[in-house]
């Protein structure tokens, strides 16, 4: 059966409302007894048809006041491609649906399923309609009563959304728990989780006086692990009430850590539930970088509680309205409790690495998109993080104040309610006076728009004229792509990087008082008067916008932006920009890297007045996907020869600054301090030692250099794991083969009882730039420590892969092949993650000729699987009609 297309354009609002739902659950070891009674009202003509999938019926009955309690038979009712479908039915009614499931069995972690010993759910997008009949779209809002049964000794906990109600031992070592949300919520928001879990417990009081009792849930012996994650929790409510004045609306509020999840974390009422991943830290097992993600995305759940549970989503097409303004105020807290400049480095380098490479990709689609086959395949980087790239631009055109009172009007007008990007456009922009009418194509219209920027400086007028040129995808699905509304925060340096101020009447201020110019057309020439000279323009100062600059500057002005700019981010987004240059001319046959750069490195290196964090950024060079973006055509041995020259001089001509920064970090005395100070030193120390990696061996590869001994040094001695696991990708991405496989050895041992910390040992293989790769991947999947069906384990392993271009594009290999049927394999049990691993295939286009009909070819043979999912499907064929 050819899965049918859905279309924005064809929503219709439900014909029935849902006005309360009581859900039994009897959990029993090889199925699972659910029974569902809704009470629903007709609000047009119509018949009833529920979603439902994979469920087994055993008993349907109608209650009406007219006619009672009627038991349906199979002339009653239809069942028709995952629906159950009522003709006739009255104004008001109550439905009782028996239904047995067998979540033992459920690969797909979609629904109600198990985790090693533990029941769980994962509702979000479509999964409630495999726990039971249901109108399962967002729309659909109602209130929720939840009963849980189940043995007492295997399930002490039994735990579901808002509060609990009652609790009773029934007989034979059974016992049920009662719950009741208060709130409506759509079915996406439904969870349930029972299990013998451990947990830690915390108070925190809401502004108005309401006190919450917070519970994170873990496997026994590991809450000690979950402190990190609960201190998270208590600043992001805060942060949400100082911020944004959102106060949390229950009694509790519960995460659960589950070790097979697929996705990151879920936001359903009161009862988050999470991939262990980003529960756990302590300083031995978990990264600086697991520590900040843990923070943020606690946040990002917590978060929902307001933008997507309170208000929620008309229909799937809308998920970045939750979601885009979700992630943006993620990133803001994470600016907010740490370091402002350094998170939007790493926010915007992940957009470039990851989002545009999408937005550019066979599977490319608007921030809102207006059609699909699979809804599942809607969580992706367009939707979070470009969306959140579409909230910061209506911030900077409020400005901060406004745009507080764009939300507050946001969720006055819309609380309870089930709602649209254009909804949201509206609030903000009608109380801060603004049309948003040009801005919202943003929403419409995908592909990363590319600006090309020309200056000119006229002596005699003293006038500098900016010229700005925007170019947007022209392809089928978009023939006539429009202008978009871009704003570009800007200001203006003289030679010597001295921030010239810029007259009211040429720019425009926002509230912030920064200086913003608004690209509405396709072309604009901005004119500056009184300039006595040239100035040097510093552009879309804090990414305002998310494009792809084009701009030939001349290399001496890039480096005094580097060097003098007063915004943070640009001095940064210069050195890449000067980089990109270098490698660039590297690949076309260059041989030196500019000796301006390496004098401008040095300083760098040895300057006091920069902190660690921000050094390290400054040594950070573009990662592949970034530089592939400037290549018309991947050529895997050129990107490689750049990458590499271009490190080892930098290595040779700032080898001493590089050992003596070294040294100096390495004195530190915190090892295993969590600050952002000590992530700074850390990921500093991080840098220097991978540059220091590159010097050349003088007898090939010894170590006469006596770097590798610092390596190994780094890896043996220290007591964290940010350190360790910097030191151990260094040593496996070498040509030392007998350190490389001592310390690999030597980190199983100690790691193997450890499933969470195996991600990282499977990542840093599979992420080696050496030859050996791809041979080891494949020995891996056959490792008995590599378990196939969780997806941590697969995507640490490959998706690492497929995200390694020099290997996993290696034309002399069959990886494509491979992965694929890997990928084919993996489709029949959970098609989510089978999915997530196509994104490996979106700089499709920059493959040269042979290697993308070597792909095609793979491709195709998949698509021939008559029973591939839809979520695979969509994605393959999307990339085979590209
Ligand atoms: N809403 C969840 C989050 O914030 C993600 C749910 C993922 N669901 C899925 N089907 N992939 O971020
Ligand atoms: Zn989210």
């Amino acid at each position: 059966m050819e899965p049918t297309r859905v279309y924005l354009k064809d929503y219709q609002p439900p014909g029935f409302e849902v006005k309360h739902i009581d859900l039994h659950f009897d959990l029993r070891e090889d199925f699972v007894v659910v029974t569902n009674q809704m009470s629903l009202r007709r609000l047009k003509t119509g018949s009833l048809e529920l979603d439902g999938v994979q469920l087994k019926l055993r008993s349907l009955e109608l209650r009406t006041t007219s006619s009672g309690v009627q038991l349906l038979g199979a002339s009653d009712y239809r069942i028709e491609k995952d629906k159950l479908i009522l003709d006739h039915l009255p104004e008001e009614f109550e439905l009782k649906i028996v239904t047995e499931i067998k979540p033992q069995e459920n690969a797909s972690l979609e629904g109600l399923y198990k985790s090693g010993s533990i029941f769980c759910t994962q509702c979000e997008a479509q999964g409630f309609r495999k726990i039971t009949y249901f109108l399962d779209r967002p729309d659909v809002m109602t209130s929720y009563t939840v009963t849980i049964e189940a043995d007492e000794r295997k399930y002490p906990q039994l735990l579901s959304n808002g509060d609990k109600i009652h609790q009773k031992i029934l007989g034979e070592g059974r016992h049920q728990v009662v719950w009741r949300d208060p709130h409506k919520k759509p079915s996406y928001l439904f969870a349930l989780v029972a299990g013998d879990l451990g947990v830690i417990q915390d108070h925190y009081k809401t502004t108005s006086g309401r006190e919450v009792l917070l519970e994170i849930f873990a496997p026994h012996g590991q809450q000690s692990r979950c402190y990190h994650a609960m201190s998270s929790l208590k600043k992001s409510m805060k942060w949400d009430e100082e911020r944004f004045g959102c106060e949390y609306d229950l009694n509790n509020f519960m995460i659960v850590a589950i070790d097979d999840f697929n996705g990151g974390a879920m936001e359903n009422k009161g009862l988050n539930i999470f991939n262990s991943r980003l529960i756990m830290a302590d300083p031995t097992i978990a990264t600086d970088a697991d520590y900040r993600s843990i923070e943020s995305v606690v946040a990002h759940e917590y978060f929902h509680n307001w933008t997507g549970n309170r208000v929620t989503l008309r229909d799937w097409f809308q998920l970045s309205l939750k979601e885009g303004l979700t992630v943006f105020r993620d990133q803001e807290f994470s600016a907010d409790v740490g370091d402002r400049g350094l998170q939007r480095i790493e926010d915007v380098d992940s957009l470039r690495s990851r989002q545009f490479s999408e937005d550019a990709g066979p599977n490319a689609h608007p921030v809102r998109p207006e059609s699909c086959l699979s809804v599942d395949n809607f969580y992706t980087a367009t939707i979070y993080e470009k969306g959140a790239e579409l909230i910061r631009m209506m911030q900077i055109l409020t400005g901060r104040l406004g745009f507080r009172k764009g939300m507050d009007n946001y969720f006055n007008k819309f609380d309870g309610q089930a709602v649209t990007t254009d909804d949201f456009a509206q609030a903000i922009s009608e109380v801060n006076g603004l049309d948003f009418s040009q801005f919202k194509l943003w929403y419409q219209q995908f592909g990363t728009p590319k600006i090309e920027v020309l200056d000119e400086y006229d002596s005699n007028r003293e006038e500098y004229r900016l010229t700005l040129k925007q170019s947007i995808a022209k392809t089928e699905k978009q023939p006539e792509p429009r202008p978009f509304h871009i704003p570009v925060l800007l200001g203006l340096l003289d030679r010597q990087g001295k921030e010239i101020t810029l007259p009211a009447d040429e720019v425009s201020f926002n509230t912030d008082q920064e200086a913003v110019l608004h690209l509405k057309r396709m072309e604009e020439t901005f004119v500056f008067k009184h300039q006595k000279a040239k100035p040097i323009p510093s552009l879309f100062r804090e990414f305002s916008a998310p494009v792809e600059v084009l701009w030939e500057a001349p290399l001496e002005d890039l480096l005094v932006l580097m060097q003098k700019d007063r915004d943070g981010f640009n001095r940064r987004e210069m050195a890449q920009q000067i980089y990109l240059r270098v490698l660039n001319d590297l690949m076309k046959g260059a041989s030196k890297v500019p000796a301006s750069l390496l004098k401008v490195l040095k300083e760098v290196l040895q300057d006091q007045k920069i902190d660690a964090g921000f050094k390290a950024a400054l040594m950070t060079w573009p990662s592949d996907a970034m530089i592939l973006q400037t290549l018309k055509t991947l050529d895997v041995s050129a990107l490689r020869l750049a990458r590499e020259g271009f490190q080892t001089q930098v290595a040779v001509a700032c080898e001493s600054q590089l050992r003596a920064l070294y040294l100096d970090l390495h004195k530190e005395p915190f090892l295993t301090e969590i600050s952002t100070r000590a992530f700074g030193v850390r990921n500093l120390k991080a840098r220097v030692l991978a540059i220091l990696q590159s010097l050349p061996e003088s007898d090939g590869n010894g170590d006469s250099s006596g770097v590798l001994a610092l390596i190994e040094t780094q890896y043996y001695q220290s007591k964290n794991m940010t350190d360790r696991l910097a030191a151990l990708a260094l040593l496996v991405d070498s040509k030392h083969v007998t350190a490389k496989r001592a310390a690999l050895e030597n980190f199983r041992l100690e790691f193997e009882k450890d499933s969470l910390v195996l991600n990282k040992w499977f990542a840093v293989q599979a992420q080696s730039s050496q030859d050996e790769t791809y041979d080891e991947v494949q020995g891996l999947i056959q490792h008995p420590l590599f378990q196939g069906q969780n997806p941590n384990h697969i995507y640490s392993l490959m998706r690492t892969f497929g995200n390694n271009i020099l290997q996993f594009h290696d034309p002399a290999k069959d990886c494509y092949r491979f992965y694929l049927d890997f990928i084919e394999k993996l489709d029949a049990k959970n098609p989510q993650v089978a999915a997530r691993l196509c994104g490996a295939f979106n700089l499709f286009k920059k493959l040269a000729p042979e290697s993308r009909s070597k792909l095609l070819n793979e491709v195709r043979r998949v698509l021939m699987n008559t029973s591939l999912s839809r979520n695979t499907r969509e994605l393959l064929q999307g990339l085979a009609e590209a």
